[in-house]
């Protein structure tokens, strides 16, 4: 098992380029399998759940070919029963993504049900309730999920709780159709809007993704299209969080400020100068950090998967911050470890006060989620000493070679068997 060793304290300074969206490049890739021709992905990032995406679609009988400049993908076995097995879909639950693009085009699905996991229980309750909306008929047998219908007909459905994947799915599914279909309620992350560019683009006709109300009209067949995924706003947030604990500057590139909004409003009121520039963000830290507390919602609400790094960030903060999880019910994971390094926090329910500016000291620390694990690694870039995160198989799920980009940036840290 590989880990990081991080010899503290660094300060990151420097340019580095956001990688393509791992949660935008998961759909996208799943929906290839609407394409009656060839998709070019470009931008999409070499990291695990990406390649677990692409065995899944070869077991599917696709085509998968990967380019100096992204993924080609032509997706074969029409006629054949589409299944995501248990093996796969147990190392991934994005695996669930699957399910709407196979019922609108091969009239079949059969998912293994993704369990909970380190972050949450997970249920698909709205996925299933939306496909069923648009006439699928849904069995739960055996731990799997088979969804049928002859021909999806288009529906209004509302969902309970904005849901990212629900609402792809539902899109995916909605896209052949026959007639209408309006979603209300829909989450409204730039990762929906990007899949509904990727699905006109393979001439599908949606308005709205990215808000709350998505209408689509169906069509009979897609096409293939090029499209290029957009910027990893949470990958990027990731280092400039990193910039700000570590008293540092950094010029992100190729990011999109507007999808970062609520951390860089946040870093702003933290006592970091943010600035956009023609092509990302910059971000330097020079005086003391204030604390803020933040609330974890669904976007444009600050995101959850930045929470864990935010809050090695107020361990250094001057003052008490809270930090309140809405969106899983089990995202804390990383607080014993932080607190294990010299942290000082308490948790209440769904609220952690983190008490700042404790001195943090290196320690052999253990990565349970993708995002946990990139806390760990940010606090140690600010601990005196070495920290050892153990496990960082978390982190090489999303993080496109993360240990060289903070490198770049000046940190001592080293991937070691
Ligand atoms: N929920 C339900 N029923 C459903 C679906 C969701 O109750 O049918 C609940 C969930 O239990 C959760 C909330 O709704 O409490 C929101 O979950 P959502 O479905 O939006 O999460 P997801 O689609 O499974 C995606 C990202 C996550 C990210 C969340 C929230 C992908 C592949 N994954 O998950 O990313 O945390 O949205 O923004 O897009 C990560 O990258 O580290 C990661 C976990």
């Amino acid at each position: 098992m590989e880990r990081f060793h991080i010899e503290g304290p660094n300060r990151l300074s420097g340019e580095v380029r956001a990688s393509g969206a791992k949660n935008a490049a998961l759909p996208a890739l799943a929906a290839c399998l609407l394409a009656e021709g060839t998709v070019h992905l470009e931008r999409v990032p070499k990291v695990r759940d990406i390649r677990t995406m692409c065995r899944l679609l070869e077991h599917l009988g696709a085509e998968v070919t990967e380019s100096e400049t992204g993924f080609e993908l032509t997706p074969n076995g029409e006629g054949q029963p589409g299944e995501a097995p248990y093996e796969l879909v147990k190392t991934m639950r994005a695996s669930v993504l699957v399910l709407g693009p196979l019922l609108a085009r091969r009239g079949r699905a059969r998912v293994s049900l993704p369990g909970g996991c380190a972050i949450g229980v997970r249920p698909i309750d709205q996925h299933l309730a939306g496909l069923e909306a648009l006439g699928a008929e849904v069995e739960l047998e055996h731990g799997y999920v088979e969804v049928r219908a002859r021909q999806l007909v288009g529906a209004r459905f509302r969902f309970g709780v904005p849901t990212v994947t629900g609402t792809e799915n539902l899109l995916m599914a909605a896209v052949l159709a026959r007639g209408t279909t309006v979603l209300e309620n829909c989450a409204r992350e730039p990762e929906i809007a990007d899949l509904a560019a990727l699905l006109n683009a393979m001439g599908a006709r949606i308005s709205g993704a990215g808000e709350d109300r998505i209408e689509i009209e169906g069509v009979t067949s897609l096409g293939g299209a090029r499209h290029r995924v957009i910027a990893d706003r949470i990958e990027g947030g990731t280092y400039l969080i990193g910039a700000a604990l570590t008293g540092g500057h950094v010029h992100l590139r190729d990011a999109e400020a507007a999808d970062l909004a609520p951390l860089l409003e946040k870093l702003a009121e933290n006592g970091v100068e943010v600035s956009k520039t023609d092509d990302g963000i910059e971000v330097r830290c020079t005086g003391p950090l204030k604390a803020r507390d933040v609330i974890t919602s669904p976007h444009p609400g600050f995101p959850t998967d930045l929470q864990a790094q935010y809050m090695a960030l107020m361990t250094q903060a001057r003052g008490t911050a809270t930090v309140c999880e809405t969106v899983f019910e089990n995202r804390f994971q990383h607080v014993p470890e932080l607190m294990r390094m010299g942290a000082d926090i308490q948790i209440h329910g769904r609220v952690a006060k983190i008490q700042g500016q404790t001195p943090l000291s290196g320690a052999n620390v253990m990565a349970t989620d993708l995002r946990a694990s990139a806390c760990l690694v940010l606090a140690g870039l600010a601990a005196e000493g070495e920290t050892v995160v153990h496990r960082i198989y978390h982190l090489d799920r999303g993080y496109e070679g993360m240990e060289l980009k903070l490198q770049a940036l000046g940190a001592k840290v080293e991937r070691r068997s």
